[in-house]
């Protein structure tokens, strides 16, 4: 077993979180530049500022703004966001001199980032084929060689938001991605992963969790089982619908 993945296995045999978790990480990392993709309130970033005492430099990426082509749950309106912001703002004044923000798609912001300047990138943006796509792409070249790219909503099930919602495929697509380039990629607990930008390309999947057995689509996007999930949403609707209705009468 290689140091990295050491290093991996104590922080999640002692994390309680996915905070807990990340933070033990970039502390035994040694993490001075970071960004993080997908800021929304600021909560990971001001608890990963205030606690993280490696961490040098924090890139801020989201638009806080209504984007019209992203079907999830945390697409709001822009005035809604305008409020995130500042309050993302408030929560990291104490780090002022440490953060930078990037307010912009990350298409629209990433180059303000130099190539190999991180140690580390979290990416918690747009987990759409697409937004995955665009984000690991991005990004790896930004990170340093020897650094790391973590992320969240590393979903066993594309449909983490109900078929209502555009699916969720940072699961598999980040796996294919690590093979693609060369790099090793961990599957952690609170579905997060985190994949090692290694200086000799060497590809291996190590699923610390024993969730990740199938890294195909075929079972996933099965006709019978996207009826059955729509068919569940369609029924709980109904049922809420239902219960408003007796309350009012
Ligand atoms: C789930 S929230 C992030 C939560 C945050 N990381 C935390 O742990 O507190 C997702 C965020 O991704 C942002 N986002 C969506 N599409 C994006 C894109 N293309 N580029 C950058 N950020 C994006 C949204 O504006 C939203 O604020």
């Amino acid at each position: 077993m290689n140091r990295i993945e050491q290093t991996i296995k104590q922080c999640v045999a002692k994390s309680n979180s996915r905070y807990d978790l990340w933070l033990r990480f970039i502390q035994l990392a040694e993490v001075k530049n970071m960004a993080e993709v997908g800021v929304y309130r600021g909560d990971f970033a001001s608890w990963l500022l205030r606690e993280g005492d490696s961490i040098a430099k924090y890139y801020m990426i989201d638009p806080w703004r209504h984007l019209d082509d992203w079907n999830k749950p945390a697409n709001k309106q822009n005035d809604t966001f305008e409020r995130f912001l500042l309050e993302t703002k408030e929560k990291t004044s104490f780090a002022a001199d440490k953060r930078t923000i990037l307010r912009g798609k990350t298409t629209e912001v990433i180059e303000n980032i130099s190539d190999g300047e991180l140690d580390f990138a979290y990416i918690d943006g747009d987990h759409t084929l697409k937004g995955i796509t665009i984000d690991l792409i991005s990004l790896f070249s930004k990170i340093r060689v020897g650094g790391w790219i973590g992320g969240d909503d590393f979903s066993r099930t594309v449909w983490q938001h109900s078929p209502n919602y555009e699916p969720t495929l940072v699961f598999p697509f980040a796996v294919y991605f690590a093979e693609a380039l060369g790099a090793n990629i961990y599957a952690l607990p609170y579905s997060q992963f985190l994949l090692e930008k290694n200086e000799v390309k060497s590809f291996s999947f190590v699923d610390l969790t024993g969730n990740y057995t199938d890294v195909g689509l075929k079972s996933q996007f099965n006709p019978a089982k996207v009826i059955k999930l729509k068919a569940i949403e369609t029924f709980s609707t109904v049922t809420e619908l239902m219960k408003g209705k007796r309350s009012i009468s």
